[in-house]
Parts: C-alpha cells; structure tokens; sequence
C-alpha cells in the first residue's frame, strides 16, 4: 500500500515537474530597446499586432511620452497611467507564451529601462537604419553585456535610404561590443528598396509599401541563388548585388551559433521596415525559434533554476496608483522558479512576513486579469499598499535574495525642503515611497543632515514635487546644490575608509540603506579621490 502511494506521489511529482517544465520552456520574455524615435513602439505594436494581442495600431503607441513632452508632466503623469497596462503585455504565438516587457523611451526614465532589463532572459534592439547605433542603444547594449543577456538586432526603417549594411553591421560590432551574424540581408533601401533575403529560411520578401500586408503574401522561396527567377522578382541588377553581398556575408560571418547568441556573445541580426511590417515576421519566428526560456538566476547565496518546485520571484518595478483617492500601488513581480499560485501564503523576505494575494494580476492580450497561476518568465502585478520595494524577494520560506538589480548613479541634485510645515508627515511618506519607487534617490547629508534627491533625468524633479502634492497633499522646495555625481564607496581597508570619510566629511552622505556615499563636486574631485585613495572602491551602480 505504502508502495503504492509513494509510486503515486511520485508520479504526481513528475507530472508537476513536467508540466511546470513545459511552461518554462515554451516562455519568451523579453524587451525591444532602442534609442528614442528609432522605431521601438512601432516594431513592438506590430508584433503585438502578430500575435493577435492587439487589433488595432495605435494600442501601444498612446504610452510613449510625445517629442516636447519635457516640459510638459501632466502629459508624462497621463502617460504613465496608460504604461501600467502596457507594462508587460503577454500573447501566445505558435505555442510559445511571450511576454514583451515595456521600457520607457524617455531617457530621463532610463533607469526604469535598465531595471526592467533585469526581469528579461533577452532582448531585441532596434536600430535606424539611416542612424546607425546611438547613444541611448550603447548605454542599454551596455547593461545587456553585463548581464550577458542574448540579444538580436532589427535594423528598421529601411523603406528610407539607409547606411550600407555591411557598414551598419561593423557599426553595430565596433559599437557595441558583440560580434553579428546577420540571419537577413536587405536589397537596397530607400526608393529602391526590394526586399529583404531571409539567409535562415533561404527565402526572399518582396517589400510593399503598405502596412497591413502580412509579408506571407510576398514572399517566395529560393533554394537557389542562381536561379534566373530572382531577376524577374527584383531585377538583373539587384539580383546580382544580392547574390554577391551573400556570397560576402558567408565568407566573412561564421555560421550562426544558437549557443553563442544565448551566452550574449553573437548577435543575429535582421533588417526591415516596422511601420510597413515588413520584416516582422520573419524576426518573430526566428526569436520564437532561438530566443531563451527563463534562464537560472542568482541570489546572494546560490543559483535559482526556473523548474524548482518551490516559488521565488523578485520586484522589479512599482507602480503608484492614477487614481489620488486610492494611494496603492502595483508591485511587478518576475517569477524565476516554481508555480505562482492566487491565495497562497508567500515569505517576503525583507520583512520575514507572510503575505498572500487574493488577485494577482496578468496582462494577456489587451486585457488585465486576475490569475489562479504563474510560471517562471511571467510578470505578476501585485497590488501593494506601500509594503514593497524594489529588489525584495518572495520565496516558500528559503531566505533568498536576488542580485543583480541596479541602481545607477544619480546625475541631477537637489535639497528637497518642506514647503508646508503642517504636512511635514505626508511629505516623509510620500518621498519614502517614492524612493521605493525607484523615482529617484534620497541621500542624507553628514554635514548638516539635509535631504538631496538624486535623479538620473531632470524630468524627475518635475514628477516628483507634482505626485506629492497631488498623492500624498504635500508640498515641496527645491533648493539648488552643486554636485557633479554620487557614487557608493566601499574598501577592505577601513582605516583608509575612515579617514577618507573624516576628510571628506563635507562631501559624504548616507544612501536610503545607510550605506556611505561621496557626493563629489567635480570630475576633477572625484578623479583625485579615485588618485589618492587606492584602496577605496568607487561604484556608479548599487544594488538594491
Ligand atoms: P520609438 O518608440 O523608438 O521612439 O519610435 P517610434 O516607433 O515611435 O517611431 C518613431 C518614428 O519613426 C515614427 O514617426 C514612426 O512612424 C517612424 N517609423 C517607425 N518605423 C519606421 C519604418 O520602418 N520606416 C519609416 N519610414 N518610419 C518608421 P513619427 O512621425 O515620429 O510618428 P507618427 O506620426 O508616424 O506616429
């Protein structure tokens, strides 16, 4: 009998297993990043589009905050209602569970970007084919290199005369820092723009200006590159431009490498036209193809893999309510290994309580929905009365944490004073949670215990002093103060430390954490600290 049950828990335990490891593997979560105006709302909308998630354009493109909007935050406070339900939005396409991650294309909120890239297994960037790499898709590429996250590149736009490719694709690899194989090769761009030759399904997409087709309709297959009917399709002249540029691109890129892309060493790289959906198909079905399920994720303590039985996720991003009458918030949680389900009880770590969620929330299709059961790669939305921070871990028990999520290096300062005596408690709420946030960052000066908030755009200030007063009915001051950047200081030789922070008492404060930072005024302050005190680490990125 005992035989028995033990065979039958077993089996029920296998059946769990695989089934939590057929969820894993057919999930796909990921980010388009670009820089501003090089066409990520657009490809994202069009594949949104594909994947019947949306049906109609202009779904997505309502969330971006407009060109001009700097000065303008009642527009970006409208915007950021809208991004809560495109924050993650999840489809189905050939049995593949996708969730697409939005990242705000403002620059001055890039630090929500970088930290949305920690809750990502890959990414794809979108790049101007007339522009080449900028410098928002270099400081993005950069993240990605230190995550080693995999990444594929679209060159968009190529319905408008574009660089050369074979010169984008140097462009790309010098720039940033990653060897491509394109798995595409457009022919010409511009008016003359043909097509593109898809190398991976030895196929060829006659581009039509217009931004329905499906591209099925215009694409013919060629086994062979020779054959005379690719002249009928684009012309003897560009048939045997393409012939040669594919000849060159198999003599000079190796073949593509799956493993090499997933370790974030090889980059495949694609061509087309988003807001002709031209090339979109193609970039789908090779992503669904290639791209990582869940990947394992580090704690402080030891590596979580994604098909453990036992739930651990971690927040990656919080967002305030629109509504001023009800102040909460949702907290969105990845989930890196186990099964999520509605109505358990979950250890909060940082807090050591237990805490369960009666409706979690999904965003599948266009449509949130609260959900019985989540899976390693999905996004969870948690409703959050001002208990969560970003970075904290929700596990079965285990006291985890997981690392790896950035805070960068404020580059904008400023004191922040109460304008309003009488709302002296509501102000300390709502900055403490705005930093929570993520907003921006509070420091605590050593020399006269003055608050400084820390932002990486100055939009934030804007934002900030109107959510207090219009969440939290308090008011603030702004008060000017000179500091070129913050970074955190560490060292194994605190003798050295202490005197460091005794002599530069003036420029030393305390982060949120309580952990030392130096607030320097000037590049060349900060170069001669760096000089002078060798055995000080100074970092530009903390973890929360
Ligand atoms: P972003 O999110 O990266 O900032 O870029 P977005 O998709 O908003 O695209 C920026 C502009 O580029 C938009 O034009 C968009 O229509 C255009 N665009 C995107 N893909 C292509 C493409 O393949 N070819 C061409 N020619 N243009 C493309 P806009 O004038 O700023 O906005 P809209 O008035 O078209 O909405």
């Amino acid at each position: 009998m005992q035989k028995y049950c033990i065979f039958a828990a077993r089996n029920v335990y296998i059946y769990c297993n695989m089934a939590l490891i057929d969820e894993i593997t057919r999930r796909r979560t990921f980010a388009v990043i670009a820089h501003p105006d090089a066409g990520k709302t657009t490809l994202t909308e069009k594949l949104l589009l594909f994947g019947g998630a949306i049906h109609v354009a202009g779904a997505v493109k309502s969330n971006k905050i407009k060109k001009g909007a700097t000065s303008d935050f009642m527009e970006i406070e409208r915007q950021r209602g809208i991004s809560v339900a495109t924050s993650v939005m999840g489809f189905e396409y050939k049995g593949a569970k996708i969730n697409i991650l939005d990242t705000p294309g403002h620059e001055d909120f890039a630090e929500d970007t970088y930290r949305t890239l920690t809750a990502v297994d890959s990414v794809i960037i979108v790049i101007d084919g007339a522009k080449g790499v900028e410098t928002q898709t270099r400081r993005l590429m950069e993240v990605c290199r230190m995550r080693k996250t995999p990444v594929i590149v679209f060159v968009n736009k190529l319905d408008r005369p574009s660089k050369d490719p074979f010169d984008l694709l140097d462009e790309v690899e010098r720039e940033l820092k990653i060897r491509v194989r394109p798995l595409a090769f457009p022919i010409s761009s511009g008016d003359t723009f043909k097509g593109v030759y898809n190398i991976y399904e030895k196929n060829l997409s006659l581009f039509t200006s217009d931004e329905r087709q499906t591209a099925d309709a215009s694409t013919v297959d060629i086994n062979d590159l020779t054959s005379s009917d690719i002249d009928s399709y684009i012309g003897e002249k560009f048939a045997m431009q393409l012939r040669e540029n594919i000849d060159l691109v198999e003599g000079v890129y190796d073949t593509f490498s799956r493993e090499e892309y997933l370790a974030g060493e090889l980059a495949p790289v694609f061509f087309g036209s988003a807001v002709n959906n031209f090339g979109v198909r193609e970039l789908l079905d090779c992503f669904v193809r290639i791209a990582p399920s869940p990947r394992n994720a580090t704690t402080e303590t030891r590596l979580v893999e994604p098909a453990e039985a036992k739930l651990t996720g971690f927040i990656f991003k919080i967002h305030a309510n629109m509504d001023p009458n009800h102040r909460d918030r949702i907290a969105f949680m990845k989930i890196c290994s186990g099964r999520f389900e509605r109505n358990k009880n979950y250890l909060h770590v940082r807090s050591g309580k237990q805490l369960k969620f009666s409706s979690p929330t999904a965003f599948m299709a266009e449509k949130k929905s609260i959900i019985d059961e989540a899976f390693p790669g999905d996004i969870v939305g948690l409703h959050d009365t001002g208990t969560f921070m970003i970075g904290d871990t929700f596990t079965e028990g285990e006291k985890l944490k997981f690392t790896g999520i950035p805070s960068f290096s404020p580059e904008h300062f400023r004191y922040i004073e109460n304008a309003d005596p009488l709302k002296f408690k509501q102000l300390a709420k709502g900055i403490d949670q705005l930093m929570d946030e993520g907003v921006a960052q509070l420091f605590t000066s050593s020399l006269n215990g003055r608050k400084i908030i820390g932002t990486v755009g100055a939009l934030q200030f804007e934002v900030i002093q109107y959510r207090l007063e219009h969440e939290y009915g308090a008011k603030c001051r702004w008060e000017p103060i000179s500091i070129h950047k913050a970074c955190w200081i560490e060292s194994d030789n605190e003798t050295q430390l202490a005197d460091f922070k005794r002599r530069k008492h003036t420029n030393m404060a305390v982060d949120k954490h309580g952990r030392d930072v130096f607030l320097a005024d000037t590049s060349y302050a900060l170069a001669l600290a760096q000089e002078n005190f060798k055995d000080i680490r100074f970092k530009f990125t903390s973890e929360v």
